[in-house]
C-alpha cells in the first residue's frame, strides 16, 4: 500500500497523487485554489493560470487521479467559488462571472464522475463588498460527486430536527401527485406515507437539504482560505465510513440499533404512538447498533480514510481526528503544512516527503 495515513505530503498534489495506490481512500473533501482569487506564494501552485480553461485543465488532471485513488463506493466533495473576469483574455467578457465551477463540473461529469448534489454554502457572515452594480457574493458551491451509482452514504448520521408537520392536505390524505409533474419530478411517497400516519417525517429527523447556513471559519492564522469545521463534519459523517474491510474495501455500517423518545427511554415499538399522540412534543434519539460488515470476507478491517489534496491549514485532518477517521493531506506550501501540524497539536514528522 502506497497511501500513507495521518500525515501531510509536501509538494505538488498531482505528483503525489500519481504515487498513491488505486482505491485506497474512502472519501475526498477539499477546497482547491479558486481561479485568480488568491496567491499562495509558491511556485507550481494552481490558481494563477492564464485562462479559466487552463485552470479547468489542471484541476481535471488532479481529479482524474483523485477518482483513481478513491474506492468504488467513495465520494468526493469540492468547495468552489467563482470570480469575475477583468478582461476577455481570461475566458469571459470583462465583468462577467467566469463560471469556473460550472466549467470544471461539466468536465468532471464528462470524465465519468456522477454529480449527486450542488450544495450552497450560505455564509452567515459574508465578506462585505463595496460593489454597487450587482449583488454581493455570499455563498460557495460544494459539489458532491461519486464514482459509481452505489456508494456509501449514511443519511441517519446527519439528519436534523423537523421544523414543520406537513400541509393539511398531506395529513388528511387528500394530496396527490400534481398533474403538472414531469417524468423527472421527484416522488415523495415515503414522506407522504409518514404524514398520513400522523408523523411529520422520518423519526430521526429530516434530510438537511442543499442549502447549508454556516459561518466562515474563525481561524485567524496566516492562511486566509480556511474551511469552517462544520462544512467538513457533515460530508465526513455521511460519506466516510468508520470501518472498512481490507480485503474487498466494502464499508461496515451501523446495525439497526435502538430508537427512543428523548428523555423517556421508551422502547421503539411505542415511539410512533408517542409521536402521533404528542405531535408537537417529541424528539427521537437513535442509539446506533454495533457496526456490521457489508461483505462476507470475515477478515481484517481498517479505519475509514479521508484525503484532502489541497490541505492548506489542515481543517480536514482536524475534523477526521475528532471523528475517528484516518486522513491524508497534500499541500504545496511548507508554511501551511507547519500551521496544520500546529493546529493538530503535533510536531511535523522528521522525514518530510516533498515532490
Ligand atoms: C483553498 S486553500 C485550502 C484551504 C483548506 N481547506 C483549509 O482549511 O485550510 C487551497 C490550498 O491549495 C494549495 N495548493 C495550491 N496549488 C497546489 C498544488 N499544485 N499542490 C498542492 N497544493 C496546492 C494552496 O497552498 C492552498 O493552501
Amino acid at each position: 500500500m502506497n497511501t500513507p495515513r495521518n500525515t501531510i505530503l509536501i509538494g505538488d498534489t498531482l505528483k503525489h497523487l500519481r504515487r498513491l495506490s488505486d482505491a485506497s481512500v474512502d472519501c475526498v473533501i477539499t477546497s482547491p485554489p479558486f481561479f485568480l482569487l488568491r496567491d499562495y506564494g509558491v511556485a507550481g501552485q494552481i490558481g494563477l493560470e492564464a485562462t479559466v480553461d487552463d485552470w479547468v485543465a489542471k484541476l481535471r488532471a488532479v481529479f482524474a487521479e483523485v477518482a483513481r485513488v478513491l474506492t468504488p463506493t467513495g465520494s468526493i466533495w469540492i468547495d468552489l467559488g467563482d470570480s469575475y473576469s477583468r478582461h476577455p483574455r481570461y475566458g469571459a467578457a470583462a465583468k462577467s462571472l467566469l463560471l469556473a465551477p460550472e466549467r470544471l463540473l461539466l468536465a468532471l461529469a464528462e470524465d465519468g464522475l456522477i454529480v449527486r448534489n450542488k450544495i450552497a454554502w450560505a455564509k452567515t457572515n459574508p465578506m462585505p463588498s463595496s460593489v454597487t452594480d450587482r449583488f454581493n457574493t455570499t455563498y460557495d458551491s460544494v459539489y458532491f460527486l461519486v464514482r459509481s451509482p452505489r456508494y456509501y452514504f449514511d443519511l441517519d448520521a446527519v439528519r436534523v430536527p423537523h421544523t414543520s408537520g406537513g400541509s393539511r392536505s398531506e395529513k388528511e390524505g387528500t394530496s396527490k401527485r400534481p398533474d403538472w409533474a414531469g417524468p423527472l419530478s421527484g416522488s415523495n411517497s415515503g414522506l407522504h406515507r409518514a404524514r398520513l400516519a400522523g408523523i411529520p417525517g422520518h423519526l430521526l429527523g429530516k434530510n438537511v437539504g442543499d442549502v447549508w447556513r454556516i459561518p466562515t471559519a474563525s481561524f485567524r492564522g496566516a492562511h486566509f482560505a480556511t474551511f469552517p469545521q462544520a462544512l467538513v463534519e457533515r460530508p465526513l459523517l455521511a460519506t466516510c465510513p468508520l470501518k472498512v474491510c481490507v480485503a474487498c474495501g466494502i464499508p461496515w455500517k451501523a446495525g439497526p440499533g435502538k430508537t427512543f423518545v428523548l428523555g423517556e427511554r421508551k422502547p421503539a415499538s411505542t415511539v410512533e404512538t408517542h409521536v402521533r399522540r404528542y405531535p408537537n412534543r417529541w424528539r427521537v434519539l437513535r442509539q446506533p447498533g454495533p457496526l456490521e460488515p457489508g461483505c462476507s470476507c470475515n477478515g481484517a478491517t481498517r479505519r475509514g480514510r479521508v484525503l484532502d489534496p489541497f490541505m492548506g491549514s489542515g481543517t480536514v485532518a482536524q475534523v477526521a481526528e475528532r471523528l475517528g477517521r484516518d486522513w491524508l493531506g497534500i499541500e504545496i506550501n511548507p508554511g501551511y503544512v507547519d500551521m496544520a501540524w500546529k493546529r493538530l497539536g503535533r510536531k511535523p514528522p522528521p522525514l518530510r516527503e516533498a515532490a
